[in-house]
């Protein structure tokens, strides 16, 4: 007798040989509401692609669920041949899944620096009792993480002279790098980023989106990239995803979702609706 497996059970290893990630089916409810509905996606190995859409649409719920920080209640998510679905957000990140938020989640009181190094934790060696005892190898690690830190400050270009700034006090970009620079202290494969440009003007958003490619160019780093600033999206996506009320509408090169009347309707709609809104509030 053959056992062979079906071709649509190899998630992850064949069937998606190109893809670093892939999701199938993939939903999440919260109450009544369904904030990510029956979601396929990939994203190719190398590629930098971006979700899109509306406030609301479910793009931080969905990398919420593949980081490992929701649960999903349907479908399947597999990265890098191994099946991710509800497994835990230490666990993705060894696996190499990295990410930055949408709100900025440093430690204020720390130095950028040592926002960086607690990044790399996932990969230290050293047990709680080598670091209460600063045993000699757990010394020569953490001289070994430092430097890695620094180097990588450097590398997502923070000025050498505020690595040792506490955090809450540097400009909102310089934050966002920081942000970036420690996704990137635990060598992920893969980096999401959540509305990077958010706060930042356009010569800032434009230097980024430079930095996105020379990650891919130089490091090997697959993208996945939430954003709002189009100029940001059309000019570094490979491809892209639209998402509103949970639903993918759209998937394609940045000049067939910009031509899709479906997208275009969600954005009028939206912008419509917040139009009114203001409209309203101002009358009140
Ligand atoms: N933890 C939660 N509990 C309940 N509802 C939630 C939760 N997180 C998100 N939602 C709801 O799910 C929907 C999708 O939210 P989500 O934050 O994913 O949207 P988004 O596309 O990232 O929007 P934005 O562009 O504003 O960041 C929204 O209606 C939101 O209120
Ligand atoms: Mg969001």
């Amino acid at each position: 007798m053959s056992t062979q497996i079906p071709a649509e059970r190899e998630v992850g290893t064949e069937a998606v040989a190109d893809s670093i990630l892939s999701a199938q089916g993939v939903m999440k409810i919260f109450g009544g509401l369904v904030a990510v509905d029956s979601v396929d996606f990939s994203i190719p190995r190398g590629g930098i692609v971006s979700i899109i859409g509306p406030n609301g649409a479910g793009k931080t719920t969905f990398f919420n669920m593949l980081t490992g920080l929701y649960k999903p209640d349907g479908g399947r998510i597999a990265f890098d041949g191994v099946d991710i679905t509800a497994e835990r957000p230490d666990i993705i990140t060894k696996l190499g899944v990295a990410r930055t938020f949408q709100n900025i989640r440093l430690f204020g009181t720390m130095s950028a620096l040592e926002n960086v190094m607690v990044g790399q934790h996932a990969r230290m060696k050293a047990g709680l009792f080598g670091s209460i005892l600063r045993l000699p190898h757990v010394r020569r690690e953490e001289a070994a993480v430092r430097e890695k830190a620094e180097e990588t400050l450097k590398y997502v270009g923070l000025r050498p002279d505020l690595i040792h700034q506490m955090s809450s006090n540097l400009s909102y970009g310089d934050q966002r790098r920081i942000e970036i620079a420690r996704a990137l202290a635990s060598d992920p494969k893969l980096l999401l980023l959540d509305e990077p440009t958010a706060g930042m003007n356009p010569e800032e958003s434009a230097r980024l989106t430079a930095f996105m490619r020379k990650l891919r160019d130089e490091r090997g780093l697959t993208i996945l990239l939430i954003e709002h600033d189009m100029k940001v999206v059309m000019g570094v996506s490979e491809k892209i995803t639209v998402l509103d009320h949970g639903v993918k509408i759209a998937e394609g090169d940045p000049i067939e979702v910009r031509q899709n009347p479906r997208v275009v309707e969600a954005y009028l709609g939206s912008r419509e609706a917040k139009a009114a809104e203001a409209e309203a509030e101002g009358q009140g």
